[in-house]
């Protein structure tokens, strides 16, 4: 038997994923698109364009998934800049907006480079773009939202169940490491008015996190953003550290110096660390990240077993966990 060309390959990587474009089109044919010009909600949407409520929504959110909508306070719709491309008339500005800057297509464009990763181990997001994919997040392409605008719709449940069993005394600082738009540290300072918290990321992402706290009531004046780069520096001072969906992102020895670190920052450190679990998770989610994160960033999901270890390996004890609905596991650790 002979195999495929590296062509014809290409052609059925193409054709295995044809949604992107046919979303796209639907979205601009039912008039959804224009619906999202300004905020609105599904309801309004389907509405207007006469509809199947259930069709909307799960349009919308795929829409949402490629960065073309963002949504404000769990209900309210709209176009990214990136989305209200599809409005021009133009179909061809739309197209080659999405083939240069989108950060969902240089997500595509890495995967191009599979062959490659797996013959060496390299990320494809770093064989394709030169850089590591958070630092590829520039601030004025929308880069930012597109890549953390479903971050809260998608841990609302989480986090929420995170606030409620987080033991902490009042007046206590929180800082999270790693922290992207802080949606978890935001729904523990809302549950908890006597508590600051302390958002760590790199500096672009830190800005745009802040503008996104500014806009909140509940936890305006009680959060700061400090930029750092948390494999250089861990800021010490914390009553209590959070990591949420970090270790995905790094492969074994990265993720055990990275706990190190963060368990030398102060003599007694508590941390809570919120992962996706690979024994938690549905199979097919988990077989779908973990080719992923191998590509995007080198990681992979851990089973609730091995983030305890690599927990113990880096100096910590693990005190207490839960799972908090999803397949998303929490363990308390403490240094010893
Ligand atoms: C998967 S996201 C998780 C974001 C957030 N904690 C959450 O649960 O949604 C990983 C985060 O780590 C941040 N990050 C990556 N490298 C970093 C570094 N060297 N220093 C600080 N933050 C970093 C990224 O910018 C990103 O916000």
């Amino acid at each position: 038997m002979t195999t495929a060309s590296p062509e014809l390959a290409a052609e059925w990587a193409e054709r295995m994923n044809p949604l992107p474009g046919h979303a796209v089109r639907a979205a601009v044919s039912t008039g959804l698109a224009e619906q999202l010009d300004t905020w609105t909600t599904l309801t309004s949407i389907h509405r207007a364009i006469d509809a199947d409520p259930t069709a909307v929504r799960v349009l919308v959110e795929y829409l949402e998934s490629l960065g073309l909508v963002e949504r404000e306070g769990g209900t309210k719709l709209r176009l990214t800049p990136a989305g209200r491309l599809m409005l021009v008339s133009d179909p061809y500005g739309f197209a080659q907006h999405w083939h240069t800057n989108s950060f969902a297509h240089r997500i595509e464009a890495a995967f191009a480079q599979l062959e490659e990763s797996v013959r060496t181990g390299t990320p494809c997001y770093e064989l394709a773009h030169r850089t590591n994919l958070y630092r590829d997040l520039r601030p004025d392409s929308g880069h930012l939202a597109e890549a953390f605008s479903s971050a809260k719709s998608l841990t609302q449940h989480s986090a929420r169940r995170l606030a409620e069993w987080i033991d902490i005394p009042e007046g206590s600082t929180i800082t999270e490491l790693g922290c992207g738009v802080g949606q978890y540290l935001c729904a523990v300072l809302s549950a908890r008015p006597s508590l600051t918290g302390v958002g760590v990321d790199l500096p672009a992402v830190v800005a745009h996190a802040e503008s996104d706290w500014a806009t909140q009531d509940d936890v305006q004046g009680r959060i700061r953003g400090m930029a750092c780069d948390i494999f250089e520096d861990v800021p010490t001072g914390a009553d209590l550290y959070l990591l949420c969906n970090v270790l995905v992102d790094l492969p074994e020895q990265r993720a055990t110096a990275l706990l190190g670190r963060v368990a030398r920052a102060d003599d007694e450190v508590r941390l809570v660390v919120v992962e996706l679990a690979s024994d938690l998770a549905p199979p097919a989610l988990v077989t779908h990240m973990n080719l992923h994160q191998f590509a995007m960033t080198g990681g992979r999901l851990r089973s609730s077993g091995e983030l305890r270890a690599i927990g113990e390996l880096a100096g910590f004890a693990c005190v207490d966990e839960t799972a908090l609905g999803g397949g998303i596991l929490a363990l308390s650790l403490l240094s010893s």
